[in-house]
């Protein structure tokens, strides 16, 4: 899999996400022979940058963060196709530079007119560069071409701006020509999830009502917000990663399997899954929501959200929630799958684990099994990326004791391949133009349907409940799981 020719255009580049992931990214598939010799980027900013001014940030971008090792040659070869074009979103003649700086690329590199387009810029953004792709003729593909267009998530805040987002994109691409962005796609572990399902036949048969208890998803992060005020206040913790990262891990988690592993096929799956998701009666019992006050991150003071820079102190906004789920279909009815999310909690770790129902006797004495938990598969994003599986054992004596051991599959103990990082995965597919791995529109629009009743009930709620800092969230989050008679996975 390497991409024909092509050129990347690229308008955000002075955003955060080109600096530590997309331009390194770009570097990475070079570097691993990935792109064609006439692979050119263009950078579209309104910095007053030239050619080299926005190489040197590229070189700068790729030697701190990309995944391999920096080679002269490599470099050399990427930097040959660099250009920049500077303007405004809004001015006529900035796109018509555009245009005549991709043709005279198509001529001298053989790039052939095949453009994607990436947008990594805020949304209210994305009308006008849409219009502008447009009024160029940019955005039309002629003579065997391509054209695409890459948009990263947020899709909107909620179901009616992402249908408003997506009939502005609608309009001027074909929906084949549109790639979102929800990088936990592209990340190894996530798509092993349909490996580790439908590649085996050892899970498949326990992986239902029949056997599980429940399922908890939890993508907790160390980190606080940074300088990302603008962006997270008012959208939130659900917003920001419930409605994109986790219910795509959940969809992937719960859905049948595909008839073919193509885009088609798996979305239709995914789909049904989103379509089934059924919200607690009472939001007030079957959700939680927090927000970091002062505290101590590994081992150092750190802010509460209220006094990080650009937070109105009358914000409502939570950077913790969870929702309890259900499904309602034959495979899942009354399993409930538990979702969490949260910035400066314990520790960076992302998994889902599937939490199995408790053996239906044990012929053991009580004393002998006081310790046992629940048997538990659990699939680790990240950090540590792998699959764990615990177990009741006998402990080694002359009693017989049992209690819970681990069986573990690491990525880096098993296979000497590295992963590609998330957004190197991702780009090259959308150079190809394979998009198994791209949310549809119908999956954003479904996602929203789920979590819009529930951010109407929050907006009512007044503040969300404080946690401080590098604890493991808000107290109603422990109770909405005791109220069940379970508890959240200390991690
Ligand atoms: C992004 C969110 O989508 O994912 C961020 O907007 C979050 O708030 C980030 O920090 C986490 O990504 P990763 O790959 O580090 O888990």
């Amino acid at each position: 899999r390497v991409a024909g020719p092509c050129v990347l255009v690229l308008f955000g580049v002075t955003g955060d996400l080109a600096r530590r992931k997309l331009l390194p990214a770009i570097y990475d598939l070079g570097n691993r022979g990935l792109l064609p010799p006439g692979f050119s980027l263009v950078g579209f900013a309104r910095r007053d940058w030239t050619h080299e001014d926005f190489a040197k940030i590229a070189h700068d971008a790729v030697k701190e963060h990309a995944r391999t090792p920096f080679r002269e040659e490599v470099w050399h070869q990427l930097r040959q196709g660099i250009h920049f074009v500077k303007g405004e979103f809004g001015d006529d003649a900035a796109f018509d530079n555009l245009a005549a700086a991709l043709r005279e690329i198509d001529a001298t590199r053989g790039t052939g007119g095949n453009y994607a387009f990436y947008l990594s810029i805020p949304p209210k953004s994305f009308p006008v560069v849409i219009r502008q792709l447009q009024r160029t003729g940019l955005a039309r593909s002629s003579g065997g071409s391509w054209r695409r267009v890459v948009i990263e998530k947020p899709f909107g805040h909620d179901l009616q701006s992402a249908r408003e987002l997506n009939a502005i994109i609608d309009a001027v691409f074909p929906p084949s020509s549109v790639f979102r962005i929800d990088h936990y796609l592209g990340k190894e572990t996530v798509q092993n999830i349909m490996a580790l399902r439908f590649a085996n036949n050892l899970f498949e048969p326990v992986w239902n009502r029949e056997y599980i208890d429940h399922v908890q998803i939890t993508m907790a992060e160390d980190i606080g917000i940074g300088g990302r005020a603008g962006y997270y206040d008012g959208i939130g913790a659900a917003r920001d990663v419930i409605q994109n990262h986790l219910l795509q891990l959940l969809a992937l988690t719960a859905m049948e399997d595909p008839v073919f592993f193509d885009a088609d096929a798996i979305r239709r799956e995914k789909e049904k899954v989103l379509r089934a998701v059924r919200l607690p009666h009472d939001l007030a019992l079957g959700t939680a929501r927090g927000r970091y006050t002062a505290g101590w991150q590994g081992g150092v003071p750190v802010k509460g959200y209220l006094e990080e820079d650009g937070i109105p102190p009358d914000s409502t906004t939570e950077t913790y929630a969870a929702i309890k789920l259900e499904i309602a279909n034959r495979r899942w009815a009354g399993v409930p799958f538990y979702l969490r999310t949260g910035k400066r909690l314990g520790r960076r770790v992302t998994e889902v684990a599937l939490i199995f129902q408790r053996a239906p006797h044990l012929p053991f004495s009580s004393t002998d099994t006081e310790i046992l938990g629940q048997n538990a598969l659990v699939i680790r994003v990240q950090p540590d990326e792998g699959v764990t599986v615990r177990f009741g054992s006998k402990v080694p004596g002359t009693a017989m004791e049992v209690r819970d051991v681990t069986m573990d599959f690491a990525y880096g103990e098993s296979f000497i391949e590295s992963s590609p990082e998330a957004y190197e995965r991702l780009l090259l597919d959308v150079l190809i133009g394979d998009p198994p791995l791209f949310p549809h529109q119908t999956e954003v629009e479904l996602s929203w349907q789920i979590l819009d009743p529930i951010e109407e009930f929050w907006a009512k709620q007044g503040p969300p409940e404080d946690y401080p800092a590098g604890t493991w969230g808000p107290k109603s989050a422990d109770e909405l799981m005791a109220r069940d008679g379970r508890s959240w996975r200390r991690l």
